[in-house]
């Protein structure tokens, strides 16, 4: 039996002190760190780059959960890699030969996943699976937190489970994560859940109750 994983996002997180956050949620039982990489063209909205993973690899010992909301990826992914991340994920919608992107991953010695918006269908990764560390199945809309889950995102969980097929891939699901929906999205298949606001809302005195409430959601089998 493993707990789920929560990935807390730094998106929600004060911008100002985002290596205090960091350290913080670590300390507070989360064992990954997620963090949202925004270019505002595949994206409305701009987050930062690798120089801001550099800071939070020195703050934190967390796996550093990269995902990279960019177009032309490939021009950055060793930057990210130089500077820390240990995952990095692109979305499938992020150029015509994301197979070439995923492979560059893990020749950098970096895990990769690849990640679906919520309007792609979960077969344009059925050729992908033998090539991925992790499908990131993303419950919102990109670009923001703080937003409503889409409930058919749970049927496409169960579905990229019933395609992974016992290999050893992570299924992690991306925005609208709460302690009330979290039970579900694990049912469904999902073992790592992101969460920015379930995570960050109630400032630190609040973070290893949250965490805890969204781990306690179901043991995975
Ligand atoms: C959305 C990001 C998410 C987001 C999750 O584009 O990929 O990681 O920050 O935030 P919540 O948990 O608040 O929906
Ligand atoms: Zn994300």
């Amino acid at each position: 039996m493993r707990s789920v994983i929560i990935a807390p996002s730094v998106l929600t997180a004060d911008f100002g002190r985002l290596s205090e956050a960091a350290a913080a949620v670590y300390a507070a039982g989360a064992e990954w760190l997620h963090l949202d990489i925004m270019d505002g063209v595949f994206v409305p909205n701009i987050s930062f780059g690798p120089e801001m993973v550099r800071a939070l690899r020195a703050a934190t010992p967390a796996l550093l959960d990269v995902h990279l909301m960019i177009h032309n990826p490939d021009a950055y992914l060793a930057g990210f890699a130089q500077a820390g991340a240990d995952r990095i994920s692109v979305h499938v919608e992020s150029g015509p030969h994301v197979h070439r992107t995923l492979t560059t991953i893990r020749d950098l010695g970096k895990k990769c996943g690849i990640v679906l918006n919520p309007s792609t269908h979960q077969d344009s990764i059925a050729y992908l699976l033998d090539y991925v560390d992790l499908v990131l199945v993303m419950s919102v809309n990109p670009g923001f937190g703080g937003q409503k889950i889409i409930p058919a995102m749970l049927e496409k969980v169960q579905r990229v489970r019933d395609m992974v097929d016992g290999r050893p891939v992570e299924i992690e699901v991306d925005g609208g994560v709460t302690t009330q929906n979290a039970a579900s999205i694990v049912e469904a298949g999902a073992t790592v859940l992101v969460a920015g606001s379930a995570v960050f809302n109630g400032g630190p005195a609040a973070y290893a109750q949250n965490i805890a409430a969204l781990k306690r959601c179901r043991q995975l089998s």
